[in-house]
C-alpha cells in the first residue's frame, strides 16, 4: 500500500478481511492495493462511466487481478452480488453516496461496513447512513495538499442518535482532536475573521459567519 495516497492509505487501513466492493474505483490502485495486502480475498471494482471504467479493466488486466477484483460497469451497488459484506465508496459528492444507498436497499441490507469519503455534505452523509443502521466506528481526518478528507467507517449496528455536534464535527474526531482537524479548523477560523472584516456583508451573513465560529470555537 505504500504507492497510495495517504487519504487512500486512511480507507485502507479500515477495510475489515473478506470481500469487498468499491463503487467508483475509477484507476483501481485501492483494490489493488487491498488485493496485494492480503486484506481482501475477493472484490468488485464497480464504475459507471466509459472512461474511468476502460482505466480500471487496464490496470487490473495489467496485475492479472481480472478474475480476483472483478470490474463491473453499473451504477452504484445495485448490481453488487450478495456475500459482499464491505463497500466503500469515496471520492464523491455527499448527496451522489447517499443516493447511491437509497437507490438499492435489497442490496444496502447486506452492506455490514460502510467506508465513505465524501467531498461535501458531510453532516448529512453521518445523518442519514446513521439513519439506516449504521452507527460510526471510525474517522480519520487526512491533509493532502492542503485539502481535509474526512474517512468515515459505519458498521451494521441498531440507529444510533447523534447530535447536531457529532454531526457537523464527527463523534470520534471531536473526541480524538487530531493534529489534522485542528489545523482544518483553525485554518476555518481564520477563513472566517477574513470574511467578516470585509465591509457590507449582509447582516445575516455576519451572523451566520460567527455562529459557525463559536460552534468551532466549542469543540476546538
Ligand atoms: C473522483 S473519482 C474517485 C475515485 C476513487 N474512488 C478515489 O477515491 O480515489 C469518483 C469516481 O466515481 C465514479 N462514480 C460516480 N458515481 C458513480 C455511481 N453511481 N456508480 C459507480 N461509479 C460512480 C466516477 O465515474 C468516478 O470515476
Amino acid at each position: 500500500m505504500e504507492y497510495l495516497s495517504e487519504r487512500l492509505k486512511a480507507i485502507y487501513k479500515m477495510v475489515p478481511k473478506g470481500t469487498a466492493a468499491d463503487i467508483g474505483a475509477d484507476h483501481g490502485k485501492l483494490m489493488i492495493a487491498l488485493f496485494e495486502g492480503g486484506i481482501i480475498e475477493h472484490g468488485y471494482a464497480v464504475e459507471n462511466k466509459k472512461g474511468p471504467y476502460n482505466r480500471l479493466v487496464k490496470a487490473l488486466k495489467e496485475k492479472d487481478l481480472l478474475d480476483d477484483v472483478v470490474p463491473l460497469f453499473s451504477d452504484g451497488i445495485k448490481d453488487l452480488p450478495s456475500g459482499v459484506h464491505t463497500v466503500i465508496i469515496a471520492g464523491m459528492g455527499g448527496n451522489n453516496i447517499i443516493k447511491i444507498l437509497k437507490d438499492s436497499p435489497r442490496q444496502l441490507k447486506q452492506i455490514q461496513t460502510l467506508i465513505v469519503d465524501a467531498h461535501n455534505a458531510i453532516p448529512k452523509v453521518r445523518d442519514e447512513i446513521s439513519k439506516m443502521g449504521f452507527i460510526i466506528a471510525d474517522e480519520k481526518m487526512v491533509r493532502e495538499d492542503d485539502v481535509f478528507y474526512e474517512i468515515i467507517k459505519f458498521i451494521r449496528a441498531d440507529i444510533a442518535f447523534y447530535g447536531d455536534k457529532d454531526l457537523e464535527f464527527g463523534p470520534i474526531l471531536r473526541q480524538e482532536k487530531s493534529t489534522a482537524f485542528k489545523e482544518k479548523y483553525q485554518n476555518r477560523i481564520v477563513e472566517i475573521d477574513h470574511i467578516l472584516a470585509k465591509k457590507d456583508l449582509p447582516k445575516s451573513r455576519v451572523e451566520q459567519l460567527n455562529a459557525e465560529k463559536k460552534r468551532i470555537e466549542t469543540i476546538l
